[in-house]
Parts: C-alpha cells; sequence; structure tokens
C-alpha cells in the first residue's frame, strides 16, 4: 500500500489560513526554504474563500511575526505555494486537491485541524484517490481520552497503515529533548547511577509565565493535563525512565517508550493537585464557573525494576513566576561518614534546561576555601549558546514527516499508554481547581506531594 520511507513529493497542509499555521507552519517551510531543502509543491487547503495571492500574503505576514524574514528565502517558498479553497466535507474540495497535486505520488498531508474533523478529510482523500503512498501528519491532542484516541487511530486505519500515520508532539522535535536521549546513552557516566540505588527523586516542572493568551476556547476543551502532561511532558518522562534502547531505530525507541510508561502506577486522588489561576475565568471564551484546570502536579511511580520506590514528579502550569522547562534528578547523599554534617539538602543531582534556554549541569559539593573542611554546593553546567542555527521543532518533524523517519513522533502504543495514566484525571467529574496567583508557583497546596523530599525544584532565571 505505502511507501513511507521515500520521500514525499508534496506537502499538502488542511487547516492553511488557522492559527498554527501562521504561528508555526509558515515559519517552519520558509526555514527550509532558507536551507534549501524546500523542494516540494506545497499545498494549502482551507475554507476562508481565499485565492493564491491572498494566501502568498498571509504567509508573508506569518513570516514577519513569527519568522526570521529572508527576501529570498519568502520568494522560493513563495513559488512553491498552492491554494485550494473549499469545505472539508465536499469531495468537490478534494478533486480540486487531487487536480492541484498533478502528478504528484507521495504526498504528505498534514492535520493541522481540530481532530473531529480528521475522520472527514481522511475518508475524502481516500475517496479521491489520494492516499495511496501518502503519508498523514496529525496534530497533538491525538484523542481526548483512551477510548477516543482509540477510536481515531481505528477512523486512521481504515484508510492508512499505522507506518503512514506521523502523529506530532512537537517537545519532541525539539534539540534539548533529543538530548535526554543522547547524553543519556551516549555516555557512560549516567547509567551506573540512573536507577532506585541512587537516584532519591526525578522532578519535571513545565512553567509558563503567560496564560491562555487568547485560546480560551481551545483551554476550555484541553486544560493542562491534555494540552502538555499527557503528550509533551510524559514523552520527557519516558526519555528520562526508558530502558536502552536496541538500537536507534523509531521502533525500538518507541518500544522502550511505551514499555514504560506502560509501567506507571495508576494515580490515585491524593497524588494530583489541580489549579487555575485567579483570572483565568475572565478570559475570552472560558465560562465563569470553569472548573478547568490550568496548572496540574502529579506524583508518579514506575513499577519497574529500576525504578522501584522513586517518587517521579510531574508539574506544568500557565501564569506561574516564569516560562521555563526543566528536569531534576536528585540522587541520593553520600553517606554521611567522612563530613557528617556538610552535605545541605541536595547536594548531588543532574539538572537538565529543556528551554528557554539550553543547559546540563551537575550538583556537587567542593570544600569552601578556609580551615575548616566545609562544603558547599556548586554546579557544573554547560549551557549551550550555539542554539541560533538550531532547527525550529516543526522544521524539523515536518522535514523528517517528509522522509519518511518516524522517530521523533508518536506511536499509538505510547499515546494510549500516556492516555490510561491521565485518564482517571479527566474523566471524573472534577470538584473546582484550587486557585493560585498569577505570577506565584501554583497552588500551595501542591507542596503536600512534595513534603517528603524537601521541596519542589524551583527553576531558576
Ligand atoms: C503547546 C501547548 O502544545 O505547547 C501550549 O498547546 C504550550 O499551551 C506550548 O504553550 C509550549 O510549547 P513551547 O515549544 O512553546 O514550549
Amino acid at each position: 500500500m505505502t511507501a513511507p520511507r521515500e520521500k514525499s513529493d508534496a506537502l499538502v497542509f488542511f487547516g492553511a489560513t488557522g492559527d498554527l499555521a501562521f504561528k508555526k507552519i509558515f515559519p517552519a517551510l520558509h526555514a527550509m526554504a532558507r536551507r534549501g531543502v524546500l523542494d516540494v509543491p506545497v499545498v494549502g487547503v482551507a475554507r476562508s474563500g481565499w485565492d493564491l495571492a491572498r494566501f502568498v500574503e498571509h504567509a508573508r505576514s506569518s513570516i514577519e511575526q513569527h519568522g526570521e524574514p529572508d527576501d529570498a528565502a519568502f520568494d522560493a517558498l513563495a513559488a512553491r505555494l498552492r491554494y485550494v479553497d473549499g469545505d472539508y466535507n465536499d469531495p468537490a474540495t478534494f478533486s480540486r486537491l487531487k487536480a492541484e497535486l498533478g502528478d504528484v505520488e507521495r504526498p504528505a498531508h498534514y492535520l493541522a485541524i481540530p481532530p473531529s474533523m480528521f475522520a472527514v478529510v481522511v475518508k475524502n482523500l481516500a475517496e479521491a484517490g489520494s492516499l495511496q503512498h501518502a503519508k498523514i501528519i496529525v496534530e497533538k491532542p491525538f484523542g481526548r481520552d483512551l477510548a477516543s484516541a482509540q477510536a481515531l487511530n481505528e477512523t486512521l486505519h481504515a484508510f492508512v497503515s499505522e507506518s503512514q500515520v506521523f502523529r506530532i508532539d512537537h517537545y519532541l522535535g525539539k534539540e534539548a529533548v533529543q538530548n535526554l536521549l543522547y547524553f543519556r546513552f551516549a555516555n557512560a557516566l549516567l547509567e551506573p547511577l540512573w536507577n532506585r540505588q541512587y537516584v532519591e527523586n526525578i522532578q519535571i516542572t513545565m512553567a509558563e509565565s503567560f496564560g491562555v493568551n487568547g485560546r480560551g476556547k481551545f483551554y476550555q476543551e484541553t486544560g493542562v493535563i491534555r494540552d502538555v502532561i499527557q503528550n509533551h511532558l510524559f514523552q520527557v518522562l519516558s526519555l528520562l525512565a526508558m530502558e536502552a534502547p536496541s538500537s536507534i531505530d523509531a521502533d525500538a525507541i518507541h518500544s522502550e517508550q511505551a514499555k514504560v510508561l506502560r509501567k506507571v502506577r495508576p494515580l490515585s486522588a491524593t497524588d494530583v493537585v489541580r489549579g487555575q489561576y485567579r483570572g483565568y475565568r475572565e478570559e475570552p471564551d472560558v465560562a465563569l464557573d470553569s472548573k478547568v484546570p490550568t496548572y496540574a502536579a502529579l506524583r508518579l511511580h514506575i513499577d519497574s525494576w529500576r525504578w522501584d520506590g522513586v517518587p517521579f514528579f510531574v508539574r506544568a502550569g500557565k501564569a506561574l513566576a516564569r516560562t521555563c522547562t526543566e528536569v531534576l534528578v536528585e540522587l541520593k547523599p553520600a553517606p554521611a561518614v567522612v563530613f557528617p554534617s556538610a552535605a545541605p539538602a541536595m547536594g548531588n543531582y543532574v539538572r537538565f534546561r529543556l528551554g528557554p534556554e539550553v543547559a546540563i549541569a551537575v550538583g556537587a559539593l567542593i570544600k569552601k576555601p578556609g580551615d575548616d573542611l566545609v562544603g558547599k554546593p556548586i554546579e557544573l553546567s554547560v549551557v549551550r549558546q550555539d542554539t541560533a542555527d538550531d532547527m525550529d521543532a516543526y522544521e524539523r518533524l515536518l522535514s523528517d514527516a517528509m522522509r519518511g523517519d518516524a522517530t521523533l513522533f508518536a506511536r499509538q502504543d505510547s499515546v494510549e499508554a500516556a492516555w490510561t495514566i491521565v485518564d482517571p484525571l479527566i474523566a471524573v467529574p472534577r470538584e473546582a481547581p484550587l486557585e493560585y496567583e498569577p505570577g506565584s508557583w501554583g497552588p500551595v497546596k501542591a507542596n503536600r506531594l512534595v513534603a517528603d523530599i524537601g521541596g519542589w525544584n524551583t527553576p531558576k532565571s
């Protein structure tokens, strides 16, 4: 049916006049054009009543607002752009698309549209004869819960095979996230420590200092757990906790990720604290009595030989004190035998700053200069300065999908394992989340989750 590893000879993106296209897809395509690797037609599909000229102008303002304008690159991109206007429910739209594609044989169809539209688009693509040898790239969130993710998967599989499906989680396209895998398994230094004997706990924090930024409608339907925990942060968790893959083959990596997520113990109510920032209910399109959490903190356990007894903490929130994503792996203290009073809380740790800056740091104790053998904490850190030439996550992911490399895409079993973990939190009727002050670190009651480990890691600026 398909040759997914063969390079796509066109990119079609649905939702071409939407928000995601404006903020991320055009800038990614423009960056590809600047690198000289955009060598196929790019067809936008939407129902906006536009023509090609208007579409190209729209692309230009996207690059001006969200990209790094470069006239030559923009001209190269504009020369590739095509536009098909029409309703996704109307088969005529798909006939026009087919005509526009001409002799293209292996298109990549990117569904940057609400998941409720996936089925109809895929069915119409199939009926128009545009799916053979095609790839289907779908945006997160993949489903709203386990049942809907499984149903969506079935819908897609009615028309395409798993090897044709590329589920985007843009966190996987980030250089710093890929580096978790690389740093763990390219070095001998971590592996002996990376287990229950030496690791005290692991914390993953994704903090954003801004609110929902006009995305109230979207957020009302998602909330923080569906928006970033089930996908982005569980991907990070699985890269931190998985066993070594047998190779860098996409399937080998995905299998280890799925395996570790399946080992996460079912959550109980006491493992979770939900919050909502004060002012969220006054955001446009948000209900005045909304119970949607904009913050959540989870305490997780992985019932595996490696991690038994090591608590993992995942927390994420909007309108927090600063924007940053950080992992802190706290190591157990050295025996208090030689320097019994020297060790402060948290002397040894490994810290990965995943964004906006990229850094790896090791926390250690050294002797304080002076007469006494007293220690002080220091950090050996490497902050990456050379990030200017890094590919943006969307540029990398689109390029990879078009090449047929599935490594940085979520496989269905991981997606399902991740929904299985959070389903109990999102399915039952919820109490109102705890209110927290914008600019704080979330509800104070979240501290109870970490009472026995000495508190949260507060990422520094
Ligand atoms: C998106 C979420 O997937 O990720 C947003 O929908 C969130 O709510 C964003 O702000 C964060 O991604 P990044 O790459 O800006 O850290």
